[in-house]
């Protein structure tokens, strides 16, 4: 998804509101979902977003999406965020986040399982593996999950070497 930062999106200091950003996010994310849902979808939580460069007035603004895991009716998506300065011929990336979607059923608009995907590179395969341990701390921090259910990231601290 390709955004001009126009003079309404920033703030007084010329620069993109965060908020801004995020509904972006928030939109490529949904519609990655969707794609792969064939389904309406609702954003059930956004990992942490920092903002690490600011994007400023008349840069062009560029958002990817991708699927890095299936749940049963919740998928996650990562997105990644890249600034162009046309004029200056630069292009840095700025964010990425996480973002965990719920795929709903067109009749009464309730949680419903989707297909599951199989991550194919190496990259997929990490990213797939991984967030089953960030699925387990945002149900932690959503109070969905008792710590001590959470085994695979109980795994990641409790390592011997
Ligand atoms: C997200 C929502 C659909 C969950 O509904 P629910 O009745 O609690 O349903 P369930 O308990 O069956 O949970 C459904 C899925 O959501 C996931 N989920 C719920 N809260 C979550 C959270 N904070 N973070 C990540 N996933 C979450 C569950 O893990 C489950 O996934 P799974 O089936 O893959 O295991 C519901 O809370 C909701 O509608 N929230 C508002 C969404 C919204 O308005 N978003 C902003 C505008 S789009």
């Amino acid at each position: 998804m390709t955004q001009l930062v126009m003079p309404n999106d920033t703030n007084y200091l010329g620069n993109l509101m965060g908020g801004n950003l995020m509904k972006w996010m928030d939109i490529v994310g949904a519609m990655c979902a969707m794609r792969h849902t064939e389904t309406s979808v609702v954003t059930a939580s956004v990992d942490n977003i920092s903002f690490s460069s600011p994007i400023h007035l008349g840069e062009i603004t560029t958002l990817t999406a991708c699927i890095t895991r299936v749940f049963n009716t919740s998928l996650e998506v990562y997105v990644e965020v890249y600034a162009e300065d046309v004029q200056a011929g630069t292009k840095r990336r700025c964010n990425d986040a996480y973002l965990t979607f719920v795929s709903l059923d067109a009749a009464n608009k309730k949680p419903s399982p989707t297909t599951p995907i199989v991550p194919e590179t190496e990259m997929e395969q990490e990213r797939y593996d991984a967030a089953l341990r960030r699925r387990q701390l945002r149900l932690i921090l959503g109070g969905r999950m008792k710590p001590e259910e959470a085994d695979d990231l109980a795994a990641l601290f409790n390592r011997s070497s």
